[in-house]
């Protein structure tokens, strides 16, 4: 491990840590806090979001706290040139949401594309004056993403969006922002752009400087058992996929040759990480799953990991079975979802607009 490998790894569990800290304080203080997180809708979501996001997301909600999901449709933009069919996909994502547990009938919950919040794309504007060029560059994230998508011809867009994001999160005041290790150093823009407008502008405080939350599950592998789940890798079980096809997928699942079964994710990542799916599907940890197991071997872990995970789907699909015949539902929630996101990036334009002096009393 380097230096700066250390130095990330220390600022990781920092973030952790305050992540446990602001669990504990949003159940004893629900209305101090607004959360606001989304996804890119480029297409279903699979188990990984179930357990790594969709489910504290529903948590927040039946807490009571607001909660805002941004379908961050501008930024599918960043590294392809064709934003494909990208309403079907944000109608798709909606479903998703909504079959999970994400409730719009919840006055907390507002679900909205940030492309149809023109106030918020409008905050971009005084925001890119608050960062250099040379931390636009910088962002490990954006370096990776462009590596990954072997871009030989890198947009703009691409550097700018930590900043968009930024005013995704500031739009509505979110102050909380749950999110995966990979989105920290936006998080940090975001934080430092919020701290630079208060200064150059603010007096007391325009912004509030929003702090990340780590889901405290690890990260949750494909069934390759290497590499993280993800539709690109082709190793993800999704949400809308069958019980059948979902038995097949895990039966193709990698494994090792012991045939005794325990978790150890160091040198047996294949069969812990199916372990812990089952522990996340049912609660029960990790070890006593493989003790049940035992000499059964991995087609008896499969088998009780098809069980397990079908059985917590089979609500999730038969809801989204029935949404995709609800199309003018989920246009309804789209656009209350937009209307309320709006109010609140209406709102904070205007302070922005009086906190720059921009502000005249003849124009609106
Ligand atoms: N970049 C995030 C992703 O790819 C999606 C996103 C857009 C987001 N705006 C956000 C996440 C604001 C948190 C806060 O998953």
């Amino acid at each position: 491990m380097n230096n700066s490998d250390d130095l990330e790894s220390k600022t990781f569990i920092a973030s952790l840590n305050r992540s446990r800290e602001i669990e504990r304080d949003i159940a004893i203080n629900p209305s101090g806090y607004r959360v606001l997180t989304g996804d890119r809708p480029t297409g279903n979501l699979h188990i990984g979001h179930l357990f790594g996001s969709l489910q504290n997301r529903v948590r927040f909600q039946n807490a009571g706290v607001r909660t805002f999901i941004v379908i961050a449709d501008y930024q599918v933009l960043t590294d392809r040139e064709s934003a494909g069919d990208i309403a079907g996909n944000i109608v798709e994502l909606v479903i998703d949401y909504l079959a999970s547990g994400l409730d719009p009938e919840n006055e907390n919950t507002s679900i909205f594309p940030h492309s149809h919040i023109p106030e918020l794309n409008q905050l971009l504007v005084p925001f890119l004056f608050l960062v250099s060029k040379s931390e636009l560059d910088r962002n490990p994230t954006v370096k990776e993403e462009i590596s990954a998508a072997g871009l030989k011809n890198i947009n703009a867009g691409m550097y700018v969006y930590p900043v968009h994001q930024a005013a995704d999160i500031l739009s509505v005041k979110g102050n909380i922002v749950p999110v995966g290790k990979d989105q920290l150093p936006h998080l940090e823009l975001c934080r430092l752009i919020a701290r630079r407008f208060n200064r150059r502008f603010g007096g007391k405080g325009v912004f509030p400087e929003p702090e990340a939350l780590l889901s405290s599950s690890p990260n949750i592998l494909g069934l390759d058992g290497t590499q993280k789940m993800s539709k690109s890798r082709n190793n993800a079980i999704f949400l809308n996929s069958t019980a059948d096809d979902t038995a097949k997928l895990i039966k193709r699942a990698k494994t090792d040759s012991i045939r005794a079964i325990y978790y150890d994710p160091v040198t047996r990542p294949e069969v812990s990480n199916l372990l812990h799916l089952v522990s996340l599907t049912t609660g029960e940890d990790a070890d006593s799953v493989a003790a049940r197991i035992g000499d059964g071997g991995s087609a008896k872990l499969k088998q009780i990991l098809t069980e397990s995970l079908n059985g917590r789907l089979a609500p999730i699909r038969k809801r989204r079975q029935e949404l995709e015949h609800e199309e003018q539902y989920i246009l309804d929630v789209l656009s209350r979802g937009i209307q309320r996101a709006r109010t609140e990036a209406e709102r904070t334009l205007r302070e922005v607009r009086r906190a720059m002096n921009m502000e005249f009393d003849v124009l609106t």
